[in-house]
């Protein structure tokens, strides 16, 4: 990986960029309504988690402390419904009653001998204190009359009943979140997985339909990433951002509003942790992105270095590197181990700083509530609520420190995802292709071609040459010196920049390219076998029957190592075919080509790796299937094209000579001097071709 890639891990800032988001936001909408769903089912979660405090405050005030609950009396006849009757009276509790009642105020409360009186004359906001059994108002006596256990439990009934019905009240609203709860976690996470999965798709698509070019300037690893890390780092986007937000917005207004009107005095103490809790989150979030940006760029190196390394592990190995790789690696390694310990120190400050506002708050609540409880201002319940809510506003707070740390991480994926996306394809097929008439004639035409890979870099100057259908021609010349380049051009993996590439007769770039690669089959110089088995690296997912497989196999030779490994044709080839010999992967590239059935066959160094004897019975098999077929060779052992129709020779990118092998010897030329080189003999022609062979 160069600086640059390192430049690109670096480029963690925004959270929000809101080209972007928008952008991300198109993916979600076929989903929209899925989204919405989740949304709304959010707001009953949400509302479910806001009910147990406040069920508790009802709980605790109005039943477990019902007793204490001032009450207003009745004579039986005159009594609303639910009144508890006693002692010729009947009893209704304040908050039950729904009409005005200016009447004396009745209370039970306990004595300090423990027993529970009815106490007569109580005011609702000043305590009842106890002078050994009697009852004290303000410095006045009240009248009290003890209760039977019996007749307390006649009191009490309401409350066991309240209890229960808040019980199941509780209850449903705890089954109704867990499955709205889950519903909304797995349509959100449905959808989240789909966005992404289209997403996956369309860059794999686009990467797919890429000009070779752009292979060769983006290293493969940082393409994988895209399609992957990058990928997955949205994916946290839609599940745990944009909806969590609208929830922890839910929990916190909605918290916000039951405190206002339960008692704005405690709401107004609770608030106060609000700004504690931003300012620390603001100071974190600014530490950690620092800490962050250097965790991730030491981890990209380190994912560089061990992806070089292991693929170059043989080299490596070879030239005895591996102290000077591992003291290499030391150092990346402890620089990511600082830089993850860094972020964890600032993490673990974090965390407890905000638990520490968290229990200020609490023990602010309990401070003023627990005094206005005393002063029976505010019910023991409510202040019991307060905690409860006071740690509802500091999860969707203390939880958006995480969210922008995703939402960072995205914005920092999607821009290199859309930078991919918004590259263009350089090599398109033509708006209208035209068609090729099959069976291709294979006339191949280079008209005064100039081609370079990079800017004015030219590789191929000014090649002009024509082969009829049916020939066999060769291409020889030095390292460099731009062979590979022609048959490149054959199959429009490049586009010319200067001059034409015809194909009988019609322009490569007016073609539909796959038509144009159908016709024509390459053999190149590095062979790539995918992970599968035998056959199928010879099939190449085209539809073709096992014997006709075989006798590709078999024309070139390759059938006799195919059937002595111990699966044949169904043997597993590991990726890049690691486990075949150079020569092997040949002779399988070379069936693959064979069983297509290609009507131009190319050929770039097909044979490079094969030995002399089975090269030659190659040839045998090439003469034959190259019958009435273009065959286009490159090779560097001059034996092997001897009987070629035309050999072009090239220099620097320019075609310097061309003739049949023997036209070319009789030039004394550069392909004599080629010759002479290769086959140390001597000048004289019959014994250089004789040598040839052997001494290869
Ligand atoms: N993908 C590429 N991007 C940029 N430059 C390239 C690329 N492939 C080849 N070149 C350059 O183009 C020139 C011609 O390369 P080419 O592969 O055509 O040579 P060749 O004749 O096939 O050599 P060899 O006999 O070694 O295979 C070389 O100078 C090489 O540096
Ligand atoms: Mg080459």
């Amino acid at each position: 990986m160069s600086v640059q890639d390192f430049r690109e891990e670096n480029a963690i800032g925004k959270a929000y960029d809101g080209r972007l988001v928008r952008r991300l936001l198109r993916y979600a909408k076929p989903y929209w309504a899925t989204i919405l769903a989740a949304a709304l089912l959010i707001g009953f979660v949400t509302s479910a988690d806001l009910a147990p405090p406040y069920l508790s405050a009802i709980a605790i005030d109005s039943y477990i402390g019902g007793l204490s609950q001032p009450m207003a009396s009745f004579s039986p006849q005159t009594a609303p419904a639910g009144a508890v009757r006693y002692d010729g009276r009947a009893y209704v509790r304040l908050q039950n009653l729904h009409q005005k009642y200016h009447g004396t105020l009745y209370a039970i409360d306990k004595a300090p001998n423990g027993k529970e009186y009815l106490v007569k004359g109580i005011e609702q906001s000043r305590t009842v204190k106890w002078r050994g059994n009697v009852p004290m108002l303000g410095g006045r006596a009240l009248t009290a009359q003890p209760l039977s256990t019996r007749a307390l439990d006649r009191f009490r009934q309401q409350d066991v009943h309240g209890l229960l019905m808040l019980g199941i009240i509780y209850g449903l609203v705890v089954v109704v979140a867990f499955a709205a709860n889950y519903i909304q976690t797995y349509i959100l996470q449905w959808a989240g997985q789909m966005i992404v999965f289209d997403i996956r798709r369309q860059l794999f698509r686009h990467i797919e339909g890429m000009h070779l070019q752009y292979f060769d300037r983006n290293p493969i690893g940082r393409l994988v990433t895209r399609v992957t890390n990058d990928t997955e780092a949205l994916n946290e986007v839609y599940t745990s951002v944009i909806v969590n937000i609208f929830k922890d917005l839910f929990l916190l207004v909605g918290a916000m509003v039951i405190m206002w009107e339960m008692n704005h005095f405690l709401a107004l103490v609770g608030y106060a942790i609000i700004p504690l809790l931003i300012v620390s989150t603001i100071i974190y979030t600014n530490y950690a992105r620092g800490a962050y940006r250097t965790v991730r760029i030491y981890l990209a190196r380190l994912n560089a270095f061990l992806s070089e390394n292991f693929s170059g592990m043989r080299v490596l190995q070879a030239m005895r590197q591996e102290l000077r790789q591992q003291r290499r690696f030391d150092q990346d390694n402890t620089g990511y181990l600082r830089a993850g310990i860094r972020e964890l120190t600032i993490f673990a400050v974090f965390r407890p700083t905000m638990n520490f506002f968290y229990n200020l708050t609490a023990a602010a609540l309990i401070w003023w509530g627990g005094g206005s409880v005393l002063e029976h201002i505010v019910a023991f319940g409510v202040v019991y609520a307060f905690i409860g809510y006071a740690q509802q506003f500091y999860q969707p707070i203390n939880d958006m420190a995480d969210k922008y740390q995703i939402m960072q991480a995205a914005m920092a994926a999607s821009e290199r995802i859309f930078q991919v996306l918004d590259t263009p394809r350089e090599v398109l097929d033509a708006a209208e292709p035209l068609a090729l008439a099959r069976p291709l004639r294979g006339e191949i035409r280079f008209e005064h071609v100039w081609f370079a890979y990079d800017g004015e870099e030219w590789v191929l100057k000014d090649v002009d040459f024509s082969v009829q259908p049916g020939q066999s021609v060769a291409f020889v010349g030095a390292t460099g010196a731009g062979k590979s380049s022609i048959v490149n051009l054959i199959g429009r993996f490049y586009d010319v920049q200067r001059g034409r590439v015809l194909v009988d007769g019609k322009d490569v770039r007016e073609l539909e390219q796959k038509e144009l690669r159908r016709a024509v089959g390459m053999v190149l110089q590095d062979v790539f076998l995918f992970a599968g088995n035998v056959r199928d690296n010879i099939r190449l997912g085209d539809d073709i029957p096992p014997d006709l497989v075989e006798q590709a196999a078999a024309n070139v030779h390759a059938d006799t190592f195919i059937e002595r490994l111990p699966g044949h044709y169904d043997e597993e080839v590991l990726e890049r075919g690691a486990t075949f010999s150079a020569g092997q992967r040949q002779l399988i590239a070379f069936a693959r080509v064979l069983a297509h059935d290609p009507e131009v066959l190319v050929l770039d160094e097909a044979t490079a790796s094969i030995d002399t004897e089975t090269e030659a019975l190659i040839q045998s098999a090439l003469e034959r299937v190259s019958e009435g077929r273009t065959t286009l060779i490159v090779a560097h052992r001059l034996s092997t094209i001897r009987h070629c129709d035309q050999i072009f020779v090239l220099n620097h990118g320019r075609i310097v000579e061309h003739g049949t092998h023997e036209e070319l010897l009789a030039r004394r030329g550069l392909y004599w001097d080629l010759y002479r080189l290769q086959y140390r003999g001597g000048p004289e022609e019959g014994q250089l071709a004789a040598d040839g062979a052997a001494s290869d």
